[in-house]
């Protein structure tokens, strides 16, 4: 495969040179994608600075989008090219520009079915519907059209006979705000939020804990409407046949038992796992735990609104947020809040020996992100949002 030169303007072609498009066909026809991906952030990074307001680098900025939107595109990752397109919706210099990038955006929304209405209505995710939560709007819109507009809305939902699920799983890796999205869940529903994890006091994940599951739905009932989070799911609702202890498959019978007819009663019940392969498919069947998202490491969008989200309010300069989105694929987001934290230590320390105050700049971002390299392996699911 070739990268084929796209039509971008006589401006954007003075920067953007022959040698690059050279350079990059020949990492693309030798098979090497994240080196050419790499290649062209470095080329964006180094060459193109994201938001600087000159019309050659804007054009050259672009056509260097234009490039990867296509090599996204062609390896199947259309999420992050979607992510890149919304970017340049926002950036685009001309009417003409804007329109050719928001048609693209608007096909790819097609393409992932996440298409947003044209007017404001109750499927609207806005970013203040969901405060706090950085990035992952591909997920938010899933979930404001499968779980948060029938239960804000059941009378409608009856109408379109929708129903309420009564519980949903998220599931990924480590580090990628499942626990956050579940909380999250319930304060965008203004419901009360109820936690379980393994390692809790006297936990109901401890074996001999049929009655203990059982109350805890009791009461669950009684503070409803509620999210009941069940953390680590696996741990109390793995495969039977692959029982740990006597007395398991009761276990997981009361479970299955208590999750009928939940959302009657109010009750949303949210499961997390980094194995979904081992939960019991009873659980995960139509009427349990029966939309499932994969909550994957975040997405450009993401990273962009997490380094912002944890750089703001700390004194730091001369950060450009664009480039550090691009550099830290594969970091979760915790690793990100790791990155911003293990950054601003540095500075600190550094204005304690200077005697004088030192703003956390992006050396100290990249000081950080050399000594923990990413923790998630990219594959073709990275992005957020996808659904199994
Ligand atoms: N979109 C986001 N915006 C802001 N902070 C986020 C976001 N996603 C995750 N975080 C933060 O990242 C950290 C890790 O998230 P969380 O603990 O929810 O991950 P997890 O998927 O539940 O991990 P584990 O599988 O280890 O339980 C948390 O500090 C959380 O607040
Ligand atoms: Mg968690």
């Amino acid at each position: 495969m070739s990268v084929a030169p796209i039509q971008a303007g006589r401006s954007a072609d003075l920067r953007l040179s022959a040698r690059l498009y050279e350079r990059l066909s020949r990492l693309v026809a030798g098979g090497k994608r994240a080196a050419a991906l790499a290649y062209l952030e470095k080329a964006i990074g180094e060459v193109l600075p994201l938001f600087a307001a000159d019309p050659v680098i804007f054009g050259a900025r672009r056509t260097a989008w234009l490039v990867r939107t296509q090599l996204l595109l062609e390896w199947g990752r259309p999420a992050e090219a979607l992510a890149w397109t919304c970017l340049e919706c926002q950036l685009a210099p001309s009417p003409d520009a804007a329109g050719e990038a928001s048609a693209l955006r608007d096909r790819l929304l097609r393409q992932l079915r996440l298409e947003f209405p044209t007017e404001p209505g109750p499927t609207v995710a806005a970013e203040s519907q969901w405060p706090g939560m950085a990035g992952m709007f591909d997920l938010r819109a899933v979930l404001e059209r499968d779980l948060i507009t029938p239960l804000r809305y059941p009378e409608d939902a009856r109408r379109y006979r929708v129903l309420p699920p009564n519980g949903i799983l998220l599931y990924g890796r480590p580090g990628c705000g499942k626990t956050f999205i579940a909380r999250k869940i319930a304060e965008r529903l203004g419901w009360s939020f109820t936690e379980f994890k393994p390692g809790d006091l006297g936990s109901i994940y401890i074996h001999g804990a049929q009655e203990k599951i059982a109350k805890a739905f009791e009461e669950a009932e009684q503070q409803a409407p509620v999210v009941l989070f069940f953390d680590e799911i696996d741990a109390l609702g793995a495969r039977r046949d692959a029982a740990s202890h006597d007395g398991y498959a009761e276990e997981v019978n009361t479970l299955l038992a208590q999750l009928d007819g939940c959302a009657a009663k109010g009750i949303l019940v949210v499961g997390a796992t980094n194995f979904p392969g081992k939960l019991d498919p009873a659980l995960v069947r139509a009427g349990r735990l029966e939309q499932r998202y994969f909550v994957g490491p975040p997405d450009f969008a993401a990273r962009f609104a997490l380094f912002r989200h944890h750089l703001a309010g700390r004194p730091a300069g001369g950060i450009d947020l664009g480039r550090m989105a691009a550099r830290s694929e594969g970091y979760t987001a915790a690793d990100i809040t790791y990155l911003c934290e293990q950054a601003a230590r540095l500075a600190l320390s550094e204005s304690k020996r200077a005697g004088r105050e030192v703003l956390i700049a992006p050396a100290h971002i990249d000081a950080a992100m050399r000594a923990h390299p990413p923790t998630a392996v990219l594959d073709s699911h990275t992005a957020i949002g996808f659904r199994p």
